[in-house]
Order: structure tokens, then sequence, then C-alpha cells
């Protein structure tokens, strides 16, 4: 924040998109999200994946025995409200997607072209095949969020992205013009634009790291794996317009900041798990990306405001207040290596 500013109070913000993984993880992940977010939407590429309303039942139970068992104040263990997701497979059923949206719990449904990132094998190998899935989608309005990447070997990781909203996400929102989708972790100034272009059903999140990072940062003066995450950093010139756009006032654009912790030894490895963990710090980093181009007048509209106006839900009555201060990042957490 500028000097001018030394606290800023906004209202508390939810995250749409983060990976809480399982286990004995949850002791730490669930701690630092149920901190900073009242709403997250918590993603299913559990190892067996989330796939019907009974395992996302069985999850959510997990998460919220973690949250009574850990220290945080009775405040925060009440507003916390993990939103589940189911992962789409190849066997995904319209009675599926219906069970999912008349449950209370289900706030959307996850869409990982198979192979695209971590623990993606069980993801959907044919869109042409999810017709009637997409129908059901669009019948009980409950929202499709799309990894939006290629995954064929011969196509350039920094070029998945575009193929992908080129290739198929464009068809998609042809066949299916009422369904509501959300373009996660957006990594481009191509896909920003691709979803300025679409009515207002259509949206995107955007990770703390790629308002703050781009590619550089992961591959200049060696590798630092823990700016790896999937879709991968890009160049400078994309960093900045995804800063324009968050910081634009625009409420297609909201935050999720794709917190997803990996075991270090499995980050720090020659080939490193794809995946960058904020889940504890991303408030700080959303705010000094933000501020860095001027705008934290604007991060309560991205934070706090257009994700809950894009699901239907209220904005949170209660604040938050960040102070600007030095703070050290932690070079690691306790973590049990949980999916
Ligand atoms: C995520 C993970 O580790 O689960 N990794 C990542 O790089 N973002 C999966 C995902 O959201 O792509
Ligand atoms: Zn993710």
């Amino acid at each position: 924040m500028t000097d001018s500013i030394r606290e800023l109070t906004i209202l508390q913000p939810d995250d749409w998109h983060i990976h809480l993984r399982d286990g004995k993880a949850l002791s730490t992940t669930v701690s630092h999200a149920a901190d900073s977010f009242n709403r997250v939407i918590c993603m299913p590429n559990l190892v067996p994946p989330v796939k019907n309303i009974d395992d996302a039942r069985a999850y959510r139970d997990r998460i919220m025995e973690h949250l009574q068992n850990s220290e945080l104040s009775i405040e925060r263990k009440s507003a916390f409200d993990p939103r589940m997701t189911l992962y789409l497979t190849d066997k995904t059923t319209p009675k599926d997607i219906k069970l999912a949206a008349q449950s209370g719990i289900v706030q959307a449904v996850k869409l990982y072209p198979a192979g695209a990132t971590t623990n993606s094998s069980d993801g959907v190998t044919d869109i042409n095949a999810c017709v009637d899935v997409f129908e059901a989608l669009e019948k009980y309005n409950l929202p499709l969020l799309i990894h939006g990447e290629v995954t064929q070997d011969h196509v350039d990781i920094f070029d998945r992205e575009k193929r992908f909203l080129d290739e198929v996400l464009a068809q998609i929102i042809v066949k299916f013009p009422t369904l509501k989708i959300v373009v996660e972790h957006i990594t481009t100034s191509d896909a920003a634009d691709f979803v300025l272009t679409q009515g207002n059903h259509i949206a995107a999140t955007i990770t703390p790291q790629h308002l703050m990072f781009n590619r550089n940062h992961l591959l200049l003066g060696g590798i630092k794996q823990h700016f790896y995450c999937l879709p991968i950093l890009k160049r400078e010139s994309h960093q900045k317009v995804l800063l324009d756009v968050a910081t634009s006032g625009n409420p297609k654009f909201f935050l999720g900041t794709d917190s997803a912790p990996h075991a270090t030894d499995k980050k720090e490895n020659a080939c490193g798990c794809a995946g960058c963990y904020s889940a504890a710090t991303a408030l700080p980093l959303y705010a000094t990306a933000f501020d860095s181009v001027g705008k934290i007048d604007k991060l309560e509209g991205f934070a706090s405001r257009f994700g809950a106006q894009f699901y239907g839900m209220p904005v949170n009555e209660s604040t938050v207040t960040l102070i600007n201060t030095p703070m050290q990042v932690p070079s690691a957490y306790p973590y049990f290596d949980g999916y």
C-alpha cells in the first residue's frame, strides 16, 4: 500500500478457487484458508477425485472436522463455508449434476482436460462426449469451472491456454449459450480479452502469482520451482494485462488463489509438481500487486464482491483490516502429504 495508506479495511474476502487437499494436510490448509476467507470453492482433484455428491459430502465433513479442531476463533470457525465442486470425468452423468445442484453444498463442476495438470488423469478425454452433462449444468444453473489448457503433447506449454480458448471454449460457449463459466486462473492477455468479449455469464479468476510474477521470475538466473504452477507463468506483457483487468473494477475478474500445496520433496524435485501455495499470504500478496499499480482502492471489489455477485451469493458482512508492514513469507509450512 502507498505510504499514505497504512491500513485498509475491506469486506471479508472469499476464495473462489483453492486446493485444500485431504487427510492430515487439512490441519494446515483449512486453518490458513479460514483465517482469511469466508467462502472457499474447494477443488476436487483429490486422489481419487471428488466425483459425486457422496464424495463431496464426505470431503466437506473432513474439512469441517479439521476446522472445528483448529485454533481459529469461534467467529472465524462459524464464518468459514467450504463450497464443494465435482470433478467432471468421462462417466459423469446428468443425474450426478442434478443431485449436486439440489444438494446445497456443491457450488460448481470442474473441468480438467485429462492430463492438463496435477491429478487430472481422470479428467475429460473428449469434450464432445459431455453434451448431456453441459445441458444439465445449464438446466440447473450450476457453473462450469474450467482449467483452460489443451493437452496435446506437441502444443507448446506457453500456447496451451490460448489454443484452448480458440479451439475448445469458443465452441462450448456457442453450443451452450447460457452456461455459466469461470475460466480459472487466467494467465494471458488472450484470456483476458476473451472473457471481456463474452457476456456476463463468463468470468475469470486470477491468482496472486500471475499478478506478481512472470516467466522471468521462474526461469532467469536458475529455475525457481516454487514459481512453477499450471497454467505456467507467461511473459511480462501478459502479467501487465492481468494486472490491468484485475484492478479495473470489472466484475468479470475476481479472486481465486489456486493455492495448491505440495510436500517439499515433491516440489523440490527433478520433476517438481505444479502448484504454488498461497493460502496463508494471499491477501497481502494481492494487496501488494494492486498497490504496485496504484489501485489498492479496487481490491475490495476483486476480493470481496465480484465473485459473490457472479455466484449469486450475498457479500460478507464482516471486514478484515490489512496493515502495510514488511512481512517475511515462510519458506515452508507443516504439511503432511495429502490429496
Ligand atoms: C494445481 C494442483 O496442484 O492441484 N496445480 C497448479 O499448478 N495450479 C492444479 C491446478 O489447478 O491446475
Ligand atoms: Zn487449481
